[in-house]
């Protein structure tokens, strides 16, 4: 192995049942670097850091970790040798303390087999404290924000002298601020000399972060380089395997009129929604921009009949209209697509085509039968409109990778034809190919007379693709830009901050 190599994966493979999710891939890791692993919905990145955790068992290829070849036969082997994970999907157990946690399935145990109690807590307090936690270790993990449960996955690779840590998609759920510290942390431990594998769909964060990139596409491997010897462009188009134009020529809609079609007025909801007014009008994309926290996906939980609001009214094409739940948003034509897709948005363990269809089973019932021809062309058409990576419809949406079930979600309310449709964070987690085939489909929805709002934090996107903006600063409108004309970034952000 090079000099200055931790880990080095070759000619690595893995098939699922109907799919090759990694066919002779390689991977590199040297000793104290931050290492980007990038690649569409589907490349299999998640994938192969479950193979270096022990989390997957691989086909066929070897890891040579530390001199050594490795097979981890579960993912605690790959603990006690040294290599943690933060998955994706956060893992802890609600119900028991963050000491149980970041020792789960390693109790340490007498002789007999009965958990040593007090060393279990005297080694989680000595491992909390040098992040300054130590009074969160009696606490129920289910108590904690999302930065916390973060840092204690990263707690429980680093409880067992942790020599590479791998991260899935870590600040998907973060707040700038959490996002901040996150990086902060991992200059930490980078100083520390610990090797990290980072896996983001956000190349902003990767030229920030990460001393070298790797690119996976449909399972192969594409290339590792310097970060500093590319550019972001370079990278896209490794991983699409094309030039991308993200936000299309025109990036504005045709659709827009002044026909308002939904107005709300005066929403008042105790410590999130302070006097919220505005109106949306057909062939619109109105943007809420603000920091996470600011009252926009609040205000349109609310509007959508997820939380009660304390006052205010709801108006539907000038008619008042009464929202107490999100059925009665489905029948009065509104869509929902919610920032936490896989946790509100699908269900995991039901097939594609029942996910989409959802929203709309009954609409395609006659007689009490599915008109099943009629069902499966909308499916395909959305899977397809989508690029969604499924073997068919009838896949389970837990078998898809996480951009893969976010798109799903997406599909059930576009194929819902809804007249107005909020969508939280649309391209969260989401591929940079898929990216731009949203921005797209945003403008075909506007032009063919949908009215869209669009909640998001990121600045480039409301810019590109929005009609017009409303700025959240502590749960009220600080601002309306009412054209989106030759805007700049600070002008909205100082807004947003106050
Ligand atoms: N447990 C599983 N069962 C069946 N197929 C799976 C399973 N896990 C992953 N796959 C498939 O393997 C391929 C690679 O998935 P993987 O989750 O590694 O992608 P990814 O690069 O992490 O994508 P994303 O950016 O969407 O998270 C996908 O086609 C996915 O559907
Ligand atoms: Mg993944």
């Amino acid at each position: 192995m090079k000099v200055g190599v931790i880990l080095q994966a070759s000619e690595i493979s893995k098939h699922f049942v109907g799919v090759q999710a990694l066919d002779r891939v390689q991977f590199e890791l040297k000793r104290g670097e931050v290492h980007a692993l990038v690649g569409e919905n589907g490349a299999g990145k998640s994938t192969l850091i479950k193979i270096i955790a022990g989390i997957y068992l691989r086909d066929g290829g070897r890891i040579v970790f530390e001199d050594r070849e490795v097979e981890f036969k579960n993912n605690i082997e790959a603990r006690l040798s040294g290599i943690g994970m933060v998955p994706q999907e956060i893992q802890l157990v609600p119900k028991l303390s963050v000491a149980e946690n970041i020792f789960m399935g390693l109790y340490p145990r007498t002789k007999y087999g009965f958990v040593r109690w007090k060393e279990l807590y005297r080694r989680a307090y000595d491992i909390a404290k040098t992040f300054n936690i130590e009074n969160l270790i009696g606490l129920h993990a289910e108590k904690l924000g999302t930065g916390y449960r973060q840092l204690i996955e990263i707690l429980k690779a680093l409880v067992f002298n942790a020599k590479i840590i791998a991260f899935d998609e870590p600040t998907a759920a973060l707040s700038e601020e959490e996002t901040k510290e996150l990086f902060e942390l991992i200059a930490k431990l980078k100083n520390d000399g610990i090797s990290i594998i980072y896996v983001s769909h956000r190349l902003d964060e990767i030229f920030q972060i990460a001393d070298r990139v790797t690119v996976y596409k449909d399972g192969m491997f594409v290339g590792t380089h310097k970060i500093k010897d590319v550019t972001k462009d370079m990278v896209v188009s490794m991983m699409v395997g094309r030039e991308l134009n993200l936000y299309g020529e025109d990036n504005r809609t045709k659709g827009r009129t002044d026909k308002v079609v939904f107005e709300v007025r005066g929403l008042k909801r105790e410590n999130s929604i302070n006097d919220v007014s505005f109106q949306l009008c057909r062939g619109e994309i109105l943007g809420l921009f603000g920091m996470v926290g600011s009252g926009r996906t609040e205000t349109m939980m609310s509007v959508f009949g997820v939380d009660p609001l304390d006052e205010g009214e709801i108006f539907i094409a000038g008619e008042k209209v009464s929202i107490k739940s999100p059925i009665d948003a489905v029948k009065l034509g509104i869509g929902l697509v919610p920032e936490n897709r896989i946790k509100q948005g699908v269900i995991l363990r039901a097939s594609v085509r029942n996910n989409v269809t959802l929203p709309f089973v009954r609409k395609l019932t006659k007689y009490g039968a599915i008109n099943a021809k009629k069902e499966l062309d909308i499916v395909r058409k959305y899977m397809d409109y989508l690029n969604i990576k499924a073997r068919s419809e009838s896949d389970l949406v837990n078998t898809l990778s996480g951009g893969n079930q976010q798109k799903v979600a997406i599909a059930k309310w576009l194929a819902s034809k809804s007249d107005i449709i909020i969508f939280d964070e649309p391209t969260h987690g989401i591929d940079v190919g898929a990216k731009a085939e949203i921005y797209q489909l945003l403008r075909e929805l506007s032009d063919e007379g949908k009215s869209i709002i669009m909640i998001s934090s990121e600045l480039t996107e409301v810019l590109n693709v929005c009609d017009r903006i409303l700025v959240f600063r502590d749960g009220r409108i600080a601002h309306e830009f009412k054209e989106n004309r030759d805007l700049t970034e600070e002008e909205v952000v100082q807004y947003a901050l106050g």
